[in-house]
């Protein structure tokens, strides 16, 4: 007996497609609606174990498409939306930003202003949850932490325009009184992320020994969490957070990108066999991306203190996991990279 209707947008691109699998084989009486356009970060064959569970519906839909949106809210009695459906890449967004406008901040606000007219501002048992990124609050020097009350300080087209879309959220909650969460999380890595972003990057070219590029000096430090500690985050956020509130996710777990990537060349060389050191060889430095943020950190003391919310895979094992799983699903990478998962949609989807 379904008891709550989740509208999950972005749920075909890696971080949606873990929570959706999650939702809808935790709690299988939620009907678990996955909306995602389908761009060339949307991946359906993340999600072939559960595409045949009844509490689980995949729709094509563009969310800067408000009559697609309304079809959607129409056929369904959402209750719930998460919202993940973004462009993602940083370096994406550099080459071209008004697609992340478009995206992020339009698409956003195409999304609330929706469930608000389908809802007709009868918000009892509604929730609209964003999924956002540290990157809104800009650049940290060697010390610091972002916590929730840091200011916004977005630097690229994309954290600019997911920092739009995290005000657009606020927007429709004290004007309109929307019920909204918000989450702020670092980077995340894990199986099925888009072999553009750094650390599926390198495992496949150490795999293949091609050049590892390093921006700059390679001092950039990120804060690594593994997804399924980020699904699980959103999991408590979702059914315990309080309205209007924001919550910062982060791994506890800084590294300088050259540090990650020896840390990467070593697990591959001994999952592989090569001898040690064998694929540090392939690091190459290249240009520093433009205005590239020095350091991100999360406090995310408050989602601990209020949730009891702590990481639960460490970065050395959440990589040698990783790392597996990655050499053990090649076909999944040569889909990707060849573009063929584009078929599996015209094959699975067309004709329904
Ligand atoms: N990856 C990270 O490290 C990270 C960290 C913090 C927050 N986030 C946020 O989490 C969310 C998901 O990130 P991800 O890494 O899984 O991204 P992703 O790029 O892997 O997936 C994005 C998904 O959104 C879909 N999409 C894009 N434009 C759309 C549109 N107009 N309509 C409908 N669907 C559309 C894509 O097809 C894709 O499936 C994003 O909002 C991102 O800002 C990501």
């Amino acid at each position: 007996m379904i008891n709550k209707t989740v509208l999950v947008t972005g749920g075909a691109g890696f971080i949606g497609s873990h929570l959706v699998r999650h939702l809808a084989t935790k709690y299988p009486h939620y009907l678990v609606i996955n909306l995602d356009l389908l761009t060339y970060a949307g991946n359906l064959t993340n999600l072939v174990d559960v595409a045949d569970r009844d509490n689980y519906r995949f729709v094509r839909a563009d969310i800067r498409d408000a009559e697609a949106l309304r079809q959607v809210f129409a056929g369904f009695p959402i209750d719930t939306v998460v919202h993940l459906a973004a462009e993602s890449h940083v370096d994406r967004s550099i080459e071209e930003p008004l697609t992340f406008v478009q995206t992020n901040l339009i698409g956003t606000a195409q999304l609330l202003q929706v469930a608000r007219e389908v809802w007709h501002e009868n918000f009892a048992g509604k929730l609209f949850y964003h999924i956002s990124t540290d990157e809104v609050y800009g650049s940290l020097d060697a010390t610091g932490l972002f916590t929730e009350t840091t200011g916004y300080a977005p630097r690229s087209p994309y954290a600019a325009s997911k920092a739009g879309s995290d005000h657009l959220v606020r927007a429709w909650h004290h004007t309109y009184s929307m019920p909204v969460v918000l989450s702020n999380c670092s980077n995340n890595y894990g199986p099925n992320q888009f072999p553009e972003k750094l650390i599926p990057l390198c495992i496949n070219n150490i795999l293949h020994q091609q050049p590892l590029p390093v921006y700059g000096k390679g001092v950039n430090v990120r804060d690594w969490l593994y997804v399924e500690d980020h699904v699980r985050a959103i999991d408590l956020i979702l059914h315990r957070g309080r309205s209007g509130e924001t919550y910062n996710i982060g791994g506890h777990n800084e590294w300088r990108n050259i540090d990650l990537v020896h840390l990467l060349c070593q697990t591959m060389d001994r999952k592989l066999g090569r001898a040690p050191g064998s694929s540090e060889r392939l690091i190459t430095y290249v240009t520093d991306r433009a205005g590239h943020d020095l350091r991100y950190a999360i406090d995310a003391t408050k989602l601990e203190r209020e949730l009891g919310w702590v990481p639960d895979v460490r970065f050395e094992e959440g990589i040698v996991r990783t790392v597996d799983w990655y050499l053990s699903n090649a076909a999944w990478v040569a889909g990707v990279t060849s573009g063929a998962y584009r078929d599996y949609y015209a094959a699975m989807y067309a004709h329904r």
